[in-house]
């Protein structure tokens, strides 16, 4: 009998969705996937070429398992520098990308039964990585009239004596959504009131459109940083989602726990990672301005798009490079004389019969709902909403 904790955990769909799409591509189909969790931007050039020099110049070797100094102290820069947070290296631990910051923060706050909200739709990974520290995920719903940013009605209904953490994810995945920052004193306020650890995961932060401000929970106050467990990363913002570095910023407790864990588990993440990440955060930022605007036109293209088809709504969204759409309307209705009866059976359809990957709803907690990603060239983004239109104009 294998353990039951391994057992009970599923495979992240998205990679599941990616990787079927991958391997009928590599049997020649010509598929068109809106699954990709990525940039499909290569590394920027000064950011590879401060890896190879790295090899050269012998980072091979083990750093501090938390990270090194250099990177930590230039993580504390950006901080300071992008969000008006002073953290100092004792704060930080630098992972294995982002999840692994997260599984990190869960490792180092919940007890077995403590219970984490977790609003709805959520990144497909919260629930499960809760779920391997013991923890108990509980899906906080929220409305798509409040572009299913949580309230505090919502968290009250999901609130308990044994709460201990809520997760934020401003930009989010799926929905794009930002919080703003009155939004954010008020739940941060609850969270203090209630003593509950928030997690904030601001992957998404440099993918911003329309020039929408971005503030980070933890900068409303210094009890609220104290309470709060910052995750960041190199991957989507600078595309390098390969090169797994992610981190943390926390109280020195937490901060420390976290580090102790990842020294038995890990060790340090990738050395030339590390270095790679430094001319990242310390380097020039123009490759985030170039990438910004390929995807924010395509953002809405892909946004006027659906908009105009049968069935379908969707929220324009503000970050991230994902449309989250309502497919509810097509649901119940036939395709090819075969009734389509929920969001995966969609996708599956969807990927068989017209050849494009989307990601159903179900993985993130919402099964009236889709996600299509626009991190892939404007002329496949094109094919791939004219078939899911012919798509949903034979639905009947
Ligand atoms: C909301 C969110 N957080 C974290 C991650 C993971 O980032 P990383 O690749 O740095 O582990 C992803 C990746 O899809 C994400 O969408």
């Amino acid at each position: 009998m294998l353990a039951k904790k391994g057992l009970a955990v599923s495979p992240s769909p998205t990679l599941v969705i990616d990787s079927k799409a991958k391997e009928l591509k590599s049997r020649g189909v010509d598929v068109i996937s809106f699954g990709a969790g990525e940039p499909d931007f290569d590394t920027p050039a000064h950011i590879r070429e401060a890896a190879i020099a790295a090899i050269n110049e012998g980072h091979t070797r083990y750093t501090p398992a938390s990270g090194t100094r250099e990177l930590k102290e230039a993580i504390c820069r950006k901080l300071e520098r992008e969000n008006g947070l002073h953290y100092t290296p004792a704060d930080i631990v630098v992972s294995n990308g982002a999840k692994h910051s997260l599984s990190n923060a869960f490792a180092a706050i919940l007890n077995p039964g403590d219970e984490v909200m977790v609003p709805v739709p959520y990144w497909v990974s919260y629930p499960e990585l809760v779920k391997l520290s013991d923890g108990i995920p509980v899906a906080v719903e929220t409305r798509e009239k409040n572009a299913f940013k949580v309230t505090i009605p919502d968290l009250k209904k999901a609130w308990s004596t044994r709460t201990k953490a809520l997760v934020l994810n401003s930009p989010g995945n799926p929905t794009g959504q930002i919080y703003t920052r009155e939004e954010l004193e008020v739940l941060g306020y609850y969270c203090l009131e209630h003593d509950i650890f928030i997690i904030t995961d601001e992957i998404y932060e440099r993918l911003v459109y329309d020039g929408i401000p971005y503030t980070s929970v933890a900068s409303l106050g210094q009890d609220l940083k104290e309470l709060t467990v910052l995750i960041n990363g190199v991957s989507k913002s600078y595309a390098m989602t390969g090169w797994r570095i992610g981190y943390a910023a926390a109280s020195p407790e937490i901060a420390r726990v976290m580090g102790a864990i990842q020294s038995h588990a890990t060790s340090n993440p990738n050395s030339i990672a590390q270095m790679a990440a430094l001319a990242a955060l310390d380097g020039p930022q123009e490759c985030l301005a170039e990438m910004l605007l390929a995807f924010a036109e395509r953002r809405k293209y892909m946004y006027q798009r659906i908009q105009g088809m049968p069935f379908l709504r969707a929220l324009q969204p503000q970050g991230a490079f994902y449309v989250f759409v309502n497919i509810a309307e097509a649901l119940g209705k036939t395709h090819g004389g075969k009734v389509v009866a929920d969001s995966d059976d969609f996708a599956a359809r969807l990927l068989e019969e017209k050849k494009v990957a989307v990601v159903p709803g179900t993985g993130f907690g919402s099964p009236h709902g889709m996600r299509l990603s626009y991190a892939s060239s404007m002329e496949n983004i094109e094919k791939g909403l004219d078939r899911l239109e012919l798509f949903l104009k034979e639905l009947q």
